[in-house]
């Protein structure tokens, strides 16, 4: 079942793909229902060879990473949380498969390790410190008429909410200024080496 939507950002490229790497933000900002300290981050080129560390596309302009949690509570907002305990949506365990290559993500959201939803991102430069993105997601059928129509209310609606939680701090992002070197940030900071490793191959 598909469900869609854009934002409109004032920051660069980069800025908006490092968000998903920045993981304790899931919980500080997103308000995930989890300790900071529980958010497992693993690079997927550190993963060993099997199948979940298989890129989805064989091509080097690559980055990835797993994101796993467990929760401790319901995982929704307000009138969405409701519904889902009505039907039984609580959740134990969050898992994401991020694939990224320079201008878009691929996600993967897993809940309670079954896989719910696919999300692709793409994101476009129209300006200096302007860009805008797009999103589209795929939710999983689940057999039932009443179950899909809370599915695609409780995954598309959560991920457009979520999304704009992160666009008054996109917009207030000056680009490239600070930095931050503990270990947290690695998966972000090896994002952006990823990163401006292909800027670095553009040629004007
Ligand atoms: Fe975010």
């Amino acid at each position: 079942m598909p469900f869609s939507f854009t934002f409109n950002t004032k920051t660069t490229v980069r800025r908006v793909l490092e968000n998903p790497y920045d993981h304790y933000h899931l919980a500080t900002l997103h308000k995930l229902p989890t300790p900071t300290t529980s958010i497992q981050v693993t690079l997927l080129d550190e993963l060993p060879p099997d199948s979940q560390s298989e890129p989805r596309t064989k091509n080097e302009a690559r980055y990835g990473a797993l994101v796993e949690t467990k929760i401790e509570r319901y995982l929704y907002f307000g009138p969405i949380n409701a519904l889902a305990k009505v039907l039984g949506l609580n959740t134990e365990t969050f898992m994401t498969r991020i694939d990224t290559w320079p201008s878009g993500h691929f996600f993967t959201i897993y809940i309670n390790g079954k896989e719910k939803v696919s999300m692709m991102q793409g994101i476009t430069p129209v300006g200096e410190n302007n860009t805008t993105e797009y999103v589209v997601l795929m939710i999983k059928k689940t057999g039932s008429f009443w179950q899909d129509l809370v599915s695609y209310a409780v995954f598309g609606l959560q991920n457009k909410a979520v999304g704009a939680q992160d666009i008054p701090v996109f917009n207030t992002l000056n680009d490239d200024k600070g930095g931050a070197y503990v270990k947290h940030d690695r998966p972000a900071l090896k994002f952006r080496e990823f990163y401006q490793s292909w800027v670095d191959k553009v040629e004007i």
